[in-house]
């Protein structure tokens, strides 16, 4: 595995080898690697022959007073699970490579209109387009090629498919599904920041939308009974404070009035510093057990 941090550098290497006939898997992350992001990696390793992994902690998609300065951080073991999973680069720029005049100097950035005002983008409204900025730049640095995202930033996900599809970029966006850990909370970095009790009731979000997902398969199709349950069952839990629980169409993400097995759920739910989204598609709760 090579690692590099400039943009020429990493330029330089892609083109070798897509002159070679390499083709290229990209698998954004802000580091603090777990088995989400490695199965990004190992997935992008079976389609493709080489794999950019980044790690870049983007500034932009972090509001003042958000978790920047505190995100967890571990280099070594980021390169070494990397490296492990199949990652052939791994792009791990500074600050002032990726946004030279300064972060809070960037004119020129990509929003998505309605895909990141709903839900995420209601409590941080300017989130989705420090998303789609770094990587449309991310995108615009590797040229052609699949970059792979996590079904468990299912907002991010859309928000990057139409970003992709309405600036032509020769990218295919690849969405993976969720991993969880055995007791169903869904892997993110954010995890870290749970104590012990915390941790124990954290699985209460994804049940919370396998309870409404049961609900539609029954037969509901009042959105407004199914929130109210997802909510109801959030609220149950200790320690844990509500944000928000929404039933929305898959594709735009705007929130329905009537709901069916298409419809996709998501919650976010706050436990101290921690905050933590999850979703499923209603279809899902067959499997969810
Ligand atoms: O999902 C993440 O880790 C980040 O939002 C991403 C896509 C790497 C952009 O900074």
């Amino acid at each position: 595995m090579r690692t590099l941090r400039t943009i020429p550098e990493l330029r330089a290497l892609l083109s070798e080898a897509r002159a070679d006939g390499s083709d290229i898997g990209l698998v954004p992350t802000m580091g603090y690697l777990h088995d989400g992001h490695t199965s990004l990696v190992r997935r992008a390793a079976a389609e493709c022959d080489q794999v950019v992994t980044t790690i870049f902690v983007n500034p932009l998609q972090f509001a003042p007073g958000e978790d920047l300065d505190a995100y967890p951080r571990d280099p070594a073991g980021d390169a070494e699970k990397a490296s492990a999973a199949g990652t052939t680069v791994l792009f791990c720029p500074e600050p002032d490579e990726m946004y030279p005049t300064g972060a809070d100097d960037v004119l020129t950035v990509v929003t998505v209109g309605l895909l990141g005002q709903a839900m995420e983008g209601e409590s941080r409204p300017t989130h989705f387009a420090g998303v789609c900025t770094v990587v449309a730049k991310l995108f615009n640095i590797v040229g052609p090629c699949r970059a792979y995202f996590g079904e468990k930033d299912y907002q991010q996900l859309a928000s990057i498919r139409r970003m992709a599809a309405d600036l032509s970029f020769p990218v295919e966006v690849v969405g993976c599904p969720t991993l969880r850990e055995p007791d169903g909370l869904a892997m993110s970095s954010r995890n870290a920041y749970l104590s012990e009790r915390e941790r124990s009731v954290a699985p209460v979000l994804h049940e919370a939308l396998i309870r409404g997902a049961r609900l539609i398969l029954g037969g509901e199709t009042d959105a407004s009974a199914v929130r109210a349950e997802m909510a109801r069952a959030v609220r149950s839990a200790p320690l844990g404070e509500l944000d928000y629980v929404a039933v929305a169409d898959p594709d735009t993400l705007q929130p329905v009035e009537r709901c069916d097995p298409g419809s996709r759920l998501f919650g976010a739910i706050r436990f101290g510093r921690a905050r933590l989204i999850d979703n499923i598609a209603a279809g899902e709760a067959t499997d969810a057990g």
